[in-house]
């Protein structure tokens, strides 16, 4: 556990208004520094009782804990990478293995982001959802997780945050207008990064 103990807040790679007008400044401002804090002062709090628990029930006592702030630590620290503002590159998928799997697996780009929009819209409370690579497979399919739940199945190659913290304070409860937007603000280089990485040997 110790390797996990103190976990930070990661930096930002662009400023709080640099996804604008897709995401807004108020909403980056207080996600990163209001929701993922919280996550990350709230796992410490929970790795700090767990080490000093002494007995298996303190310990089960604490899991709950440990997966909800350790999950929300983990999905937004990915999250931050998978988005870059649209003048860095933003929303646009190069050729290259990532944009010839997704056509492969979806039919087009835009069909891939249509199936993605609608399983996550589906998404009943918070939660996630992701574009995944299959261990068993190594295909790329579309999933959800419910709270912070990371995702355990897939190794993630896109995270969408689907909690109401994410697009409230600009979209209100049209949900489907944020993950039409998002898009114009998805690092594909980070995206294909990880593909690569999980498609690349050993792990299949
Ligand atoms: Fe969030």
């Amino acid at each position: 556990m110790a390797n996990t103990a103190n976990a930070e807040l990661p930096k930002l790679d662009y400023p709080y208004d640099g996804l604008e007008p897709y995401i807004s400044k108020e909403i980056m401002t207080l996600h990163h520094t209001k929701h993922h804090q919280t996550y990350v002062n709230a796992l410490n709090a929970a790795e700090q009782a767990y080490a000093k628990a002494s007995t298996p029930k303190e310990r089960i006592a604490l899991q709950a804990a440990l997966k909800f702030n350790g999950g929300g630590h983990i999905n937004h620290s990915l999250f931050w990478k998978n988005l870059t503002p649209q003048k860095n590159g933003g929303g646009k998928l190069s050729d290259g293995p990532l944009k010839k799997a997704i056509e492969e697996t979806f039919g087009s780009f835009d069909a891939f982001k249509k199936d993605f929009n609608t399983t996550t819209a589906g998404i009943q409370g918070s939660g996630w959802g992701w574009l995944g690579v299959s261990p068993k497979t190594g295909r790329l399919e579309i999933v959800t997780t419910a709270n912070q739940d990371p995702l355990l199945t897939h190794t993630p190659v896109i995270g969408v945050d689907i909690w109401e913290h994410a697009f409230y304070l600009q979209y209100k409860n049209v949900k489907a207008d944020y993950l039409n937007a998002i898009w114009n603000v998805i690092n594909f280089d980070e995206a294909e990064r990880r593909f690569k990485e999980a498609t690349s040997g050993s792990k299949l």
